[in-house]
């Protein structure tokens, strides 16, 4: 999927109810227990799009193998990445960022798990990216 094609669907976003689009302090989570998704890849392109619209947003990587960090690392650096893998840690680093951030976008671990799950209950949209084959979308 190209660039342009990610921008058109994050263009989506405001279609989105006019209370999430207005949001002062947001922490959006690309989550699934199923890997291979897409999680980390719309993770990085949608802190990259908000960016881009001139938003202050971080990324919270949850994942141990944080590729949408590293993504993000490479390419925007304006962009403050964190990285926690345990509860706590998880929770502090959402704590800190979410006083500084309008936007925190966070990816999760593909095997679900404890922080997977702290992730999503802190988030306020959890965007779940599903694989269009029949067992998923029964
Ligand atoms: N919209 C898309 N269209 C086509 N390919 C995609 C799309 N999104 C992601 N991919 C590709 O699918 C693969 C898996 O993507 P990604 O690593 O983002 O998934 P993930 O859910 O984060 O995986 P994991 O659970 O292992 O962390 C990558 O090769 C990526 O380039
Ligand atoms: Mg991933």
């Amino acid at each position: 999927m190209g660039g342009r094609d990610f921008h058109a669907v994050f263009q989506g976003l405001r279609g989105w109810p006019g209370w999430v689009y207005r949001a002062r302090k947001m922490m959006i989570v690309m989550t699934n227990t199923k890997g291979g998704v897409g999680k980390s890849t719309l993770a990085a392109h949608l802190a990259i799009w908000l960016f881009d619209q001139g938003r202050k947003v971080a990324l919270l990587d949850t994942d141990e193998q944080a590729t949408a960090a590293a993504w993000i690392e490479r390419a925007e650096k304006g962009i403050t990445v964190a990285k926690a893998t345990m509860v706590d840690a998880i929770r502090r680093e959402w704590k800190k960022l979410q006083a500084s951030y309008e936007f925190i976008v966070a990816d999760s671990p593909g095997s679900g798990g404890e922080a997977a799950q702290a992730i999503t209950l802190l988030a306020e949209i959890a965007h779940i990216p599903l694989r269009p084959k029949d067992p998923y979308l029964c």
